[in-house]
């Protein structure tokens, strides 16, 4: 396939087309060989030196050096002082950690130091314990988790798979922890799946699509010979055939995760790694019929991957492509061939955050707007521009909103508010600042004052409130997974433990995450780390969860060293870019027919 220069990638692919390891046609299939590429030969550590690595040509050559020259850590990536995370032992038993060092290379170099001891308690030891099992090698290295090893689960489905979404914890633990490695090849070896190829039967998704989950196989080559191979699954085994929208948004964000834990910024810099977040912007910001500038997706293309009424423009979707834009504006070198990608980018972040924040929002004042809402107008300047029906604000609505407190819209089409609270897109929205820092506080507000809701006996409800009777029977076709107060349909998701958790702390609140870290420490060992929880205060584990759920595991270990490293949670969320606010696309355009409603808005909106 051709790929437009400045998005051709390196050699690091050819090889791959010269070698017969597709299995099928619809599996498109990594041979073992790739690994070696990105992985640093023995011998270089044993003796220092300095390397230079042409992808292009795949040839290393080595050049003794002194000591001093810093070329060889910034080309092959190691940091020169690494985070050190020491397990401190009493005889044979882990009681707790030390972590030093933490220095930034690359062309910025910091020093941080920072030195605590912590007691591990022994839900977190069981869950290293676990975390490190579901540890995936290929070719002898790490490079993913499983997304649960039920001992007991005779149908494991896909479960045995790395998950792109569910990985992230993960990564995140083994970062904050100081190891970096299996991080650093599941980001290299994913980039080697995303999608270039017909996928599902005779279509082809877009290019830069990244799979939802990989497999690693053994294939016979010969009587003799076997190899392993990466097989991704882009959706087209998956439970409805839905492509992963959220896939390649968590890669690009776990991608600068990566760089601002470890200080190894030259991962980012490669050019094959560049490329693959310039393939993944393109096909998001790629030009459609859609009038919004949010992303228009298919139902259960994210965490929520079965129908649950969230086609269209759902917020989970939403904040992840924010965040996503803001960590390539941040990666990306800016040079003649991503200039153009660069404008867009910023020009998309301005937009969208103007439409979130003005349309999306809801607290007690604007739904009683809504609640007075004229309809068919029909005008640029219209102040119910979605033509909302005041009769759609759900009953469960009116008692339910706290008088302190907000959050943001479920999704937003012509005619339509779904007023859900999801959880997973609003907490994203504080972590990224997609929401105004007001709106950030009133959404832990809403947390706070509707706890018994949305924490209960289990953090986190996937959302509020379940679709019942009807709803159920239409919005999720008869699902009988997806049952009320059941697994996507408001069930309990510990996994989303690490996300409030960040959420928190970004707002200064982490007594609020501690609160609901508490309550799933003292269930969630004794209950084998399940997937989700059923009902509607999270009281029961699910009727089909899976136990030891990786993500649950990783979530809750997350949150626990999130909150132990205050600096280190920091590197991972966003404040608000007033640079952005500036920017108005409208104001570009000569056209006096256009009427920005970003200027009138944007005093109460923007900053409030
Ligand atoms: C379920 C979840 C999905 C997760 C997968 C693996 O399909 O809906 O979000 O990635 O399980 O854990």
């Amino acid at each position: 396939m051709d790929l437009p220069p400045d998005l051709a990638r390196t050699t690091l692919i050819r090889p791959f087309s010269n070698r017969p390891t597709i299995f099928n046609n619809t599996h498109r299939l990594i041979p073992s060989c790739f690994r070696q590429l990105n992985l640093l030969p023995n011998w270089v550590s044993e003796k220092k030196k300095s390397i230079s690595v042409s992808l292009r040509e795949f040839s290393i050559s080595v050049v003794e050096t002194n000591t001093s020259d810093k070329t060889f850590e910034r080309v092959v990536g190691l940091n020169p002082n690494p985070l050190v995370i020491e397990r401190i032992h009493n005889g044979e038993e882990t009681i707790g950690e030390s972590v030093s060092g933490g220095e930034i290379i690359g062309n910025k170099i910091e020093k941080s130091e920072e030195t605590l001891v912590r007691e591990e308690s022994e839900a977190e030891k069981e869950a290293w314990r676990i975390l490190e099992d579901a540890v995936v090698r290929y070719c002898g290295s790490p490079v993913g988790t499983v997304a649960a090893n039920d001992p007991g689960d005779k149908l494991p489905l896909n479960y045995d798979q790395v998950f792109i979404r569910d990985f992230v914890p993960s990564a995140l633990a083994f970062l904050l922890k100081g190891e970096g490695e299996i991080v650093r090849n599941f980001l290299l070896h994913t980039l080697q799946l995303q999608s270039w190829e017909k996928t599902v039967d005779c279509y082809s998704p877009g290019q830069g699509l990244m799979p939802a989950s990989f497999k690693v196989r053994t294939v016979a080559l010969d009587e003799n010979t076997t190899e392993e191979v990466l097989d991704p699954d882009f959706g087209e085994s998956a439970i409805g055939r839905v492509a992963p929208v959220d896939s390649g948004l968590w890669w690009i964000i776990l991608l600068r995760a990566y760089g601002k834990l470890t200080g190894d910024f030259s991962l980012q810099e490669r050019i094959d790694v560049q490329t693959g977040i310039k393939l993944i912007m393109n096909l998001c910001l790629a030009d459609g019929f859609d009038m919004f500038p949010t992303l228009l997706v298919t139902d259960g293309s994210c965490m929520i991957d079965r129908r649950m009424g969230i086609h269209g423009h759902p917020l989970e979707i939403q904040s992840l492509f924010y965040s996503a834009l803001r960590c390539s504006r941040e990666m990306l070198s800016v040079n003649d061939s991503s200039n153009n990608l660069v404008r867009a980018i910023n020009n998309r972040l301005s937009a969208l955050s103007f439409h979130i924040r003005e349309y999306y929002w809801v607290d007690i004042r604007k739904i009683n707007e809504i609640y007075r809402y004229k309809t068919e107008e029909y005008s640029t300047d219209a102040t119910n521009k979605f033509n909302i029906y005041p009769e759609q604000i759900p009953p469960w609505l009116m008692d339910w909103i706290p008088e302190q407190g907000g959050y943001l819209l479920g999704n937003l089409q012509p005619a339509h508010m779904d007023f859900r609270f999801f959880t997973l897109g609003n907490f994203w929205s504080v972590v990224s600042s997609l929401s105004t820092p007001k709106q950030n506080e009133a959404i832990l507000n809403l947390i706070e004052a509707k706890w018994d809701d949305i924490i209960g006996n289990m953090p986190l409800k996937i959302c509020y409130p379940a679709l019942e009777y009807d709803d159920w029977r239409i919005i999720t076709g008869s699902d009988p997974k997806n049952t009320p107060w059941s697994y996507h349909n408001s069930g309990s998701w510990p996994t989303l433990l690490w996300q409030f958790t960040l959420a928190c702390m970004k707002m200064g609140r982490p007594e609020l995450a501690e609160k609901a870290l508490a309550l799933a420490e003292k269930r969630l060992m004794a209950d084998r780390w399940p997937e989700y929880y059923d009902t509607r205060s999270g009281k029961f584990i699910g009727k089909q969860s899976r136990l030891y759920q990786t993500w649950t595991v990783a979530g809750f270990l997350t949150s626990k060293l999130l909150l132990a490293n205050p600096e280190m949670a920091s590197k991972l969320f966003w404040e608000e870019d007033y640079e952005l606010l500036d920017i108005c696309v409208c104001g570009l355009s000569k056209s006096g027919r256009k009427k920005c409603s970003r200027v009138a808005a944007k005093t109460q909106i923007l900053v409030r």
